[in-house]
């Protein structure tokens, strides 16, 4: 049996006739082809696969697509203005080097981007403390946090050259 959802992504909307199982994660990947979302353990742990559901962030395997009928998500596809340019925190993890294999980033980038959402001058203890449910096979947490860091000045009008 198929549960028909509808739903705003990255400004569209669309609609699908999904299986009740459908994790919001697949549907973004299989469905819409968004694969910038990323899938590291389907078990919550890993925050590979984090999207924003009505402005804040949630992990994409834990939700199922049934659940999200009716919101709005934003995809890391859909995070800057237009595809040409970069959000301020796409170029802050750039500049910084804030990627190495890149498959933790945009959760990575979707988690931080909420961080300032809320709090747009975080001290690095809370950039850290944020990202906790991200995981960085790479272990390349210290530019991580820098670029977060340095994103939040460029987001303030506070450009910070990259070092
Ligand atoms: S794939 Fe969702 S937390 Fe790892
Ligand atoms: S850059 Fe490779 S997993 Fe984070």
């Amino acid at each position: 049996m198929a549960v028909s959802v509808s739903l705003n992504v990255n400004g569209k909307s669309v609609s699908r006739e999904v299986e009740p199982r459908t994790l919001l994660v697949e549907f973004l990947r299989e469905e819409l082809g968004l694969t910038g979302t990323h899938v590291g353990c389907d078990t919550s742990q890993c925050g590979a696969c984090v999207v924003h559901v009505d402005g804040k962030s949630v992990k994409a395997c834990t939700m199922l697509a049934a659940q999200a009928n009716g919101t709005s998500v934003l995809t890391i596809e859909g995070l800057a203005p237009n595809p040409e340019d970069l959000h301020p925190m796409q170029a802050a993890f750039r500049d910084n080097h804030g990627l190495q294999c890149g498959f933790c980033t945009p959760g990575m980038i979707m988690s931080a981007v909420d961080l300032l959402q809320h709090n747009a001058d975080p001290s690095e203890q809370e950039v850290r403390e944020w990202l906790e449910g991200n995981i960085c096979r790479c272990t390349g947490y210290h530019n991580i946090v820098k670029a977060v860091l340095d994103a939040a000045g460029r987001m303030r009008g506070q450009p910070q050259a990259a070092e």
